[in-house]
């Protein structure tokens, strides 16, 4: 387990909360595996009807911590749980519910891809600047993006690594809903606690339905694992994540 991710459950509906406001959220690999095994456990677990995903007031999550990614670019171990928890997301089994305020970056904003509904705040930015990082987009993005928004917002969003508002996430189909700062803990556990009241057997077929292959999904992910992993030891990738760690010590 990690400190920085909090975990229970409110009925049916389990909520897992990013929580490390000091990092503005960054995902650390241990983050990453009590995620995972939330999951995972509440996929197994038939008391639990819907996750929730959370971050905190300001900070959804400032994407993968860049110091963990600099120490693999640079011959460290590692990096393992961030695919697992890939995975988990993809293969999940019961809807997952997601409310997004202010910073979300990398994968704050790809993770909501795998949401069956996502509330942000106005205030709230998307951004994926993979590629600006020598990286390559991840968690399916690449398929689930210009599927979902098309080709040309797909390559200025995971290309150019544009950032984005909630109101263009909305009109993109990116995001469901628009819920102010005061109101949006209590919007998605109402919605979490909707989807929980739905017959279980009917609502899984409706979305696995929706959902289209998971192999396809996981196969993609791997896909890009493969490339992220090779991108990670790159000299361009070296060099921005050096440039990032750097920037904090000025
Ligand atoms: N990994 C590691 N640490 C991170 C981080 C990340 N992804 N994002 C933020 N932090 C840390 C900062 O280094 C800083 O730590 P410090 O207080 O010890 O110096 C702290 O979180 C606060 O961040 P700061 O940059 O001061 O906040 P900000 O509000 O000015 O900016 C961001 C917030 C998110 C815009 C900025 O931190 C940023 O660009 N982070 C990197 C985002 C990113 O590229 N993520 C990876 C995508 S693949």
């Amino acid at each position: 387990m990690s400190e920085h991710v909090l975990v229970e459950r409110r009925g049916a509906v389990q909520v897992i909360r990013m929580n490390r406001p000091d990092k503005k959220n960054a995902i650390t690999r241990a983050m990453y595996a009590a995620m995972s095994g939330a999951l995972r456990g509440g996929d197994a677990d038939e008391a639990v009807r819907c996750h929730v995903f959370l971050g905190v007031p300001g900070a959804f999550s400032a994407g993968n911590d860049l110091a963990e990614f600099l120490a693999v670019a640079t011959g460290g171990e590692g990096g393992g749980e961030v695919w697992d928890f890939l995975i988990a997301l993809a293969e999940s089994r019961k809807p997952m519910v997601s409310g997004v305020d202010g910073i979300a970056v990398g994968i704050g904003t790809t993770l909501n891809l795998h949401c069956d509904l996502t509330f942000a705040t106005p205030r709230t930015v998307f951004r994926t600047p993979f590629v600006d990082l020598g990286l390559v987009p991840e968690a399916g993005s690449s398929l689930l993006v210009p599927a979902i928004a098309g080709r040309q917002q797909a390559f200025a969003m995971l290309g150019l690594g544009e950032g984005f508002s909630a109101e263009r996430a909305k009109e993109l189909g990116l995001i469901y809903e628009i819920v102010g700062e005061a109101a949006l803990e209590e919007r998605v556990l109402d919605a979490a606690a909707q989807i929980a009241a739905k017959p279980p057997g009917a609502l899984r077929i409706a979305r696995d339905l929706m959902r289209g292959s998971r192999e396809e999904l996981v196969a993609r992910i791997g896909e890009e694992a493969a490339h992220f992993r090779r991108q990670l030891a790159s000299d361009e990738a070296r060099a921005a994540l050096t440039a990032f760690m750097a920037r904090k010590k000025t």
